[in-house]
């Protein structure tokens, strides 16, 4: 492993050294009992912060904040356009602060930093100022079909939304609910990843430099099981967002169920990327060996399978595998580091298992398939060639650097095959025939079809799953505000 690390700028550090608290009405306060937890470097293993722990009554505390600037604060009185310009002067503090806050996500999660620049960091701020835009085009209809009525639909804001996210792309995630909701002029609770809080809670201070009126956002770190249900069951909580994994998603829907909250939800996938008998093969084997180890195989819409033309599966075998041997792994704050360390010990084991199951179940490894290093959580890019559609490699979300590869024949068996998958998020299809290109975009059962790509996201266009991978489109131009909207329809006699 190379030894070169980027130096912590001036404000990381200050940041870091003492226990970072809630961020709640405005203020970072400590939780009520005192709680605290560690936050780990991911690729040292060391504590890198502590962190106040959220319980229920810190959830409450922060759920009557936000309810009262939803119901007597300033916020929900303001004009659109000061709503706008509060959000769009928070990108720009965001993108003032963009080498300190990649530098805490790269030490947090353990993304290589540049990737945390340009992706994670500058993909937010993008992602806010875009949604700053449409805080003034929230607009509804007149329905006039009768001279004796005058009839009209308003879109107002839910009021207090409480938002959960995941540690894989810990201020993007948070971002792709926050733009959104205060752009339509909900208030927000949200609770980030216990494995990677500090991006968003650095980023706190600036909602208040902002000028955003206190307990418009509030930030509450703290375990799933206690904080993370104490939002999803909070009576004052119009309406919930999450986004983790599926087995955690039914709870949440269950739970919200109870008091019919609408619940907006982003989950797992198993992607497929079709690598057709015509593709571009260099694209196609840069693009599908990217789409799956991109952000360390941590990535919902990661193209974990892989299925080749037969004609070019050798040759496909072969690249990737050499790409996959290639691959520099490192420390996020490593400038060199291509690929960084699982996000937690956790993680790694579950990734680890997944392999050998592969090995079990008779897959060919062709590259990787163990952990690297004797310190962090680090798992080398794996690639398992010959994977049957029924083996556990090729139907469960691994949340890893581990990519399937499989062979097929034809079109049709080949659309049959990447739909049988209880997941629906994303799909990809290489192919120089354009016309193929659309036809199967249009039979694959899958939120997102990338054509001859894989894995732009853009704020423009909505995000989300069929089948298990969710419900509602978590973001993504007028999509990601009707999530937080509810529609008012009014009949005037006149
Ligand atoms: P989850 O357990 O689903 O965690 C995601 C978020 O939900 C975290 O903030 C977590 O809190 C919280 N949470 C956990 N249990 C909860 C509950 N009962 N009620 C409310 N919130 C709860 O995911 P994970 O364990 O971090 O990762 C495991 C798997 O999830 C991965 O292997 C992957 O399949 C999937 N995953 C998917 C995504 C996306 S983008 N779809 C992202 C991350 C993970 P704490 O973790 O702080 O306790």
């Amino acid at each position: 492993m190379a030894t070169k690390e980027i130096v912590l700028k001036p404000k990381v550090k200050e940041f870091l050294q003492d226990v970072k608290g809630l961020y709640i009405n405005g203020e970072y306060v400590q939780s009520i009992s005192g709680k605290t937890f560690d936050v780990l470097d991911p690729a040292t293993e060391g504590v890198i912060a502590r962190v106040s722990e959220a319980q229920e009554e810190d959830i409450d505390v922060a759920v009557a904040a936000a309810k009262d600037a939803f119901e007597h604060g300033e916020w929900t009185k303001m004009e659109a356009a000061e709503r706008s310009h509060l959000i769009y002067k928070f990108a720009d503090l965001l993108d003032e602060n963009r080498e300190e806050l990649a530098q805490l996500e790269a030490m947090d999660n353990g993304k290589p930093y540049e990737v945390a620049l340009a992706d994670d960091v500058d993909g937010t701020v993008q992602h806010f100022r875009y949604y700053a835009g449409w805080a003034t085009k929230i607009t509804g209809k007149t329905v006039n079909v009768s001279p004796d009525y005058f009839n009209y639909i308003v879109h107002e804001p839910v009021g207090v939304v409480g938002q959960v996210i995941p540690w894989n792309f810990p201020l993007a995630m948070a971002s792709w609910k926050l733009g959104s909701a205060l752009a339509v002029g909900c208030t927000v609770v949200i609770k980030p990843a216990s494995e990677t809080p500090l991006s968003l809670l650095y980023a706190a201070k600036l909602f208040k430099e902002a000028g955003f009126p206190d307990g418009v956002v509030n930030i509450v770190p703290g375990s799933g099981s206690v904080a993370g249900e104490s939002i999803i069951t909070h009576k004052d909580i119009a309406k919930v967002a999450f986004t983790g994994s599926t087995a955690v998603g039914k709870g949440v829907m269950k739970k919200a169920a109870d008091d019919i909250k609408d619940v907006t939800l982003e989950l797992g996938g198993k992607s497929p990327s079709i690598i057709l008998e015509d593709a571009n093969l260099e694209e196609a084997i840069e693009g599908s060996f990217n789409g799956t180890m991109y952000n360390h195989g941590q990535n919902c819409s990661a193209c974990t399978r892989v299925f080749v033309h037969r004609k070019h599966y050798d040759r496909v075998v072969e690249e990737l595998a050499e790409r996959a041997k290639a691959m520099k792994l490192g420390p996020g704050m490593n400038p060199e580091t291509e690929m960084g360390p699982l996000v937690s010990a956790k993680q790694q084991q579950t990734v680890l298992d997944y392999i050998d199951k592969g090995k079990e179940e008779g897959a060919r490894l062709v590259a990787g398939g163990k952990k690297a290093f004797d310190k962090g959580y680090f798992v080398e890019p794996t690639i398992f060639a010959d994977v049957e559609d029924d083996m556990t490699i090729a139907r469960e979300e691994i949340f890893g650097p581990v990519m399937s590869v499989f062979v097929f024949d034809d079109v049709e068996e080949v659309i049959e095959r990447a739909n049988d998958s209880e997941y629906g998020l994303a799909a990809s299809v290489w192919t120089e025939n354009i016309r193929t290109g659309h036809y199967i975009a249009g039979k694959l059962q899958a939120g997102t079809v990338w054509v001859n790509d894989f894995g732009l996201e853009l704020e423009t266009m909505p995000f989300g799953g069929y089948k298990k991978s969710g419900v509602g489109r978590e973001m993504g131009g007028e999509y990601g505000l009707a999530n937080y909207t509810e529609v008012k329809s009014v009949l005037v006699k006149v």
